[in-house]
């Protein structure tokens, strides 16, 4: 096994604990060796980690605008459902939740509204998501069970300002009656603008409802979605998370997986099949989670994106600090393996049927399996992992399976990973894996993000935090025979409400923005070789300058990736043996104007500027790195 550049990692290390950003005393002058074998560079080295964490999954990516849609518990997952986030519309409307009336076992309650005047348009109101976005040219989709007493005919449905303004209006096929069924609409404002201080609003105006009672669970809307998945992703968000071509997907956890006590975990029978039948959950992240966008949700995501799923799979240990004992993990082995023949079992097998059932008759391929999250939290490990390696690979003996802890029962192929440092630990990691043992086992580093005030959450997602960890994944695609996949977390919050900092992408009701460590992610992941190349160096060490050279067979390029974590111009030459390169290349350099610089709603400052710059000869040529910078050097190779 060759190691790169392994050499300078004590040099630069020593240096990094004395200053956190440095300079170079001298030019430094790299050789690009083409000429002799580099290392394979995993295929699908960059990706995505998800949970529902920061209101990321209900009200974040998952495109349902309606809040408390189906009355299960309240917003905290820890009180009776109540008609949080809806109101009753008009002088002659009064609402409440009656739980004498049920949909089905799932919701066992409904809202009802009572109609004593139809003067004005009698009607539910929810306030969606902190407001519900109304777009132009956007086209939403509304549906909603509902039954009446006294009642057999129409209700509207409509999109509101919050002053009552009608946005757009639909009346649903169909007449209510005693029974319930289900209505849907589509709905197409007419506006020039965007807004969010919305509200979406189902009424009736006939004098013939005056008296009746109206009973509805189970609402959703949903605007154009990404892919235009049914019960899809929000769309904006959905690309800003394909757009950082990722290659794998590793869900639902992180600490939601565990649940904070053992009856609490996630479980994927609760989050399959229609909505109506979805039963949500306490997440670990204090809120309620609906659950619905469940196990298959996330399968559509995976296909929609080319993403390689990472599932995992409760282990048995929960936040509480309790484990499963070993003579108990009978039933939670039996629902990983339920949970893998609906994924993976023919139409024939029991679960196969009920996915098939649900829409995707195609099995899935489920390549790799993590068992646990962050595991040396407990010290139980041990069993558990013997326990539901033994039952996996026993049934799926071709499964790639991840610890998530070390441990000593039986083998693995990935451990996983996890970094959440400062910044001057997080540059002092680029080397961790120079000199890691070559022994046919991988690394998987499922979790990291500089937090410049240190572990865990409560730092800035700023210029700073976005260079050191361009420093670490260029550490990670330097040693990427080794380290096969790699993910930033947490990957999104919503602004305002969210639960730990920094995070990669940004949101609000309205708007999605990107940090700067969303464009070096993106920029690592999207300019992706498949061979590492062997970089030799004069007059010079890592630090200031970080750097990985790559190369991709496909396209004939090479990408030099480079950062600056000093605040002088750094100008390096590069030599490359047995390569000619076109006479011009492209520069990409994300950077700006301090360290603390952030990106904002109303303003990006830290974005990636593109140039293009010129060979001085057929294998030569001189860059100066901008202070402050991460820059990835786009090369075509002569055919
Ligand atoms: O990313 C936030 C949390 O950090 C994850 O849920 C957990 O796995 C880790 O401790």
């Amino acid at each position: 096994m060759k190691l790169l550049s392994a050499s300078l990692s004590a040099v630069a290390t020593a240096f990094l604990l004395s200053s956190t950003f440095i300079q170079s005393a001298n030019a430094l002058s790299l050789t690009i060796r083409n000429d002799v074998p580099g290392n394979a560079s995993s295929p699908i080295l960059y990706g995505l980690m998800y949970e529902d964490i920061n209101r990321c999954g209900d009200g974040g990516m998952y495109g349902q605008m309606l809040r408390n849609w189906n009355f299960q518990k309240d917003d905290s997952g820890t009180k009776d459902p109540s008609t949080e986030f809806w109101s009753a519309v008009g002088d002659g409307a009064k609402i409440a939740l009656d739980d004498s009336v049920g949909l089905n076992d799932a919701n066992k309650n409904s809202l009802r509204l009572d109609v004593s005047s139809v003067k004005t348009p009698a009607g539910v109101a929810n306030e969606g998501w902190w407001g519900v976005r109304a777009q132009p040219d956007e086209t939403y989709t509304a549906s909603f069970f509902a039954k009446a007493n006294g009642y057999s005919g129409k209700v509207n449905v409509s999109l509101q300002t919050n002053d009552g303004t009608v946005l757009a209006s639909a009346t649903p096929e169909g007449k209510l009656s005693s029974d319930f069924q289900q209505f849907s609409v589509t709905l197409k404002p007419k506006i020039s603008s965007t807004s969010v201080d919305n509200r979406f609003v189902v009424s009736v105006d006939s004098e013939d409802a005056v008296g009746s009672s109206i009973y509805f669970q189970v609402f959703s809307l949903f605007g154009e979605t990404f892919a235009d998945r049914e019960n899809g992703l929000r769309q904006d968000i959905g690309k800003a998370l394909n757009d950082l071509n990722p290659s794998f997907f590793r869900f639902p956890g992180g600490n939601n997986l565990e649940g904070v006590s053992i009856p609490q975990r996630w479980k994927f029978q609760q989050t399959i099949g229609p909505l109506e039948d979805r039963v949500g959950r306490l997440g670990d992240w204090t809120y309620w989670n609906t659950n619905g966008q469940g196990l298959l949700d996330y399968m559509y995501m995976c296909e929609d994106m080319g993403m390689e799923p990472i599932l995992d799979v409760y282990a048995g240990y929960s936040l509480d600090g309790s484990s499963v004992a070993e003579e108990d993990l009978g039933p939670y082995v039996d629902e990983v393996l339920d949970e893998l023949e609906y994924l993976t079992g023919s139409k024939d097998t029991k679960w196969g049927s009920l996915r098939a059932s649900h829409g995707h008759p195609e099995p899935f391929d489920i390549k790799y399996i993590e068992i646990g999250n962050e595991d040396w939290f407990s010290t139980t490990y041990d069993y558990r992992y013997k326990t539901f390696y033994d039952a996996i690979t026993k049934a799926y003996p071709n499964v790639t399976i991840i610890e998530t802890a070390e441990q000593s029962s039986r083998p693995w192929d990935i451990y996983d990973d996890h970094y959440y440092l400062d910044t001057k630990a997080m540059i002092g990691n680029y080397d961790h894996y120079d000199n890691y043992p070559r022994n046919g086992t991988g690394i998987f580093v499922g979790e990291f993000g500089t937090n410049v005030k240190g572990c865990c959450g409560n730092s800035s997602a700023n210029l700073e935090a976005a260079l050191a960890d361009a420093v670490f994944m260029t550490g990670l695609e330097r040693n990427s025979d080794l380290v096969k996949m790699i993910a930033y977390a947490p990957t999104m919050k919503r602004v305002g409400h969210e639960q730990w900092n920094p995070d990669m992408i940004h949101f609000d009701t309205e708007a999605v923005w990107l940090t700067p460590s969303y464009h070096v992610f993106q920029q690592w992941s999207i300019n992706r070789a498949d061979t590492i190349l062997q970089v030799d160096h004069s007059d010079g060490e890592f630090g200031p300058l970080y750097w990985v050279v790559g190369s991709k067979k496909e396209t004939a390029q090479i990408f030099v990736k480079m950062v600056n974590t000093g605040s002088e111009a750094e100008k390096v030459s590069f030599n490359l043996k047995n390569a000619a390169i076109h006479s011009q290349g492209v520069a990409r350099v994300i950077t700006g104007s301090s360290l603390d610089d952030e990106n904002t709603k109303d303003k990006s400052t830290v974005t990636v500027k593109e140039s293009t710059f010129n060979m001085d000869t057929l294998t030569s040529f001189t860059y100066t790195f901008e202070p402050y910078s991460a820059t990835v050097l786009l090369l075509h190779l002569q055919k």
